[in-house]
């Protein structure tokens, strides 16, 4: 099946999808990559004309620098990229026949009365009830009208980590942080989940699946753990919601995203997801070995 398959990664600069550029080559699948601007029509279909992809994955999107407090200062840029982009590229593959795979985000859930700390996790029918942030809005607001699209498979990652420090990584901001909060959350350990993906994708799989290993881990947790396989010395502060809230910007989703759609998902392609603590051990071993400190 996957030696006819041809993917196109949209916004091939950026960190997920160079993860992905990585791991197709590695498994020796024919993979392009394009910066091409998402809403410039024209310039997107002669791009699938090019290349001829049978299946495109967006990993492109106004994501911030150095986070997403600058998706509020930049609302109209957000919106062309976030929004009339992402759509335009959806549209264009639908229109050519093409498969797309958007790598979403769940940070547009926020803990509530029917979801507490420690209780079911939002699925993936459940209403976004997260709007602290522009960003979260504008990806909650998209993937209500991408779920449209029958080309269209949207996964929704969160806090993704990788198995190095890269300055994307969850692990190195929070490390990075003064002071950190300490509330459980749904994770997405890359090196489990983007081969997940690639499997979905070839399957032509559609629909909206949460990204998630499965679980939700606390950031002290992801911390000691990080002490205890690749930092030794590491020491951390933390502070309450409250008092983040005076250091950043925009608001922060906190939540666990349910994984028993994507869980059964994958067990029709034999394919396990590790639950978020045994996933963090494998990461931090992954790193010790590599030298990571
Ligand atoms: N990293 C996270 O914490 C996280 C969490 C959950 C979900 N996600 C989602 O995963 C996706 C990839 O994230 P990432 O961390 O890899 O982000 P990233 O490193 O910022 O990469 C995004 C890339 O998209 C490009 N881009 C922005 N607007 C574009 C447009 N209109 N047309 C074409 N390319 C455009 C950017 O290029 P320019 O710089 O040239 O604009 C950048 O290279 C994003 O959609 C993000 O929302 C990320």
């Amino acid at each position: 099946m996957s030696s006819e398959n041809v993917f196109l990664i949209w916004g091939g600069e950026g960190w997920v999808a160079g993860h992905l550029k990585t791991l197709l080559e590695s498994q020796g699948k024919k993979v392009f990559s394009t910066t091409v601007r998402m809403q410039n029509r024209e310039a997107v279909i002669a791009e699938l004309d090019k290349y001829k992809p049978t299946h495109v994955l967006n990993a492109a999107g106004s994501t911030g620098r150095p986070n997403v407090d600058w998706c509020e200062d930049h609302k109209e840029e957000t919106i062309r990229n976030n929004v009339i982009g992402t759509i335009n590229l959806a549209d264009c593959c639908y229109e050519k026949g093409i498969h797309i795979t958007v790598f979403a985000t769940g940070c547009i859930y926020a803990y509530n009365d029917s979801h507490p700390i420690g209780g079911p996790g939002f699925l993936e029918t459940d209403k976004a009830n997260f709007d602290g942030s522009f960003y979260s809005e504008t990806k909650a607001h998209v993937e209500e009208i991408m779920k449209n699209y029958s080309n269209c498979l949207i996964l929704r990652l969160r806090m993704p980590v990788s198995d190095d420090l890269h300055s994307r990584n969850f692990v190195t901001k929070i490390a990075k942080y003064e002071r950190v909060v300490d509330i459980p959350n749904s994770n997405t350990i890359l090196h489990d989940l983007l081969p997940a993906s690639i499997l979905m994708a070839e399957h032509k799989d559609t629909g909206i699946y949460n990204f998630t290993n499965p679980g939700a881990i606390s950031h002290n947790e992801v911390l000691s753990l990080f002490k205890e396989y690749v930092r030794p010395d590491f020491t951390w502060k933390n502070f309450t919601l409250d008092e983040q809230a005076k250091v950043i910007k925009a608001g922060r989703s906190n939540c666990k995203l349910d994984t028993t759609k994507l869980v059964n998902k994958l067990k029709e392609y034999k394919y396990e997801v590790p639950e978020i603590h045994e996933a963090y051990k494998g990461c931090f071993q992954r790193m010790a070995a590599a030298g990571v400190k």
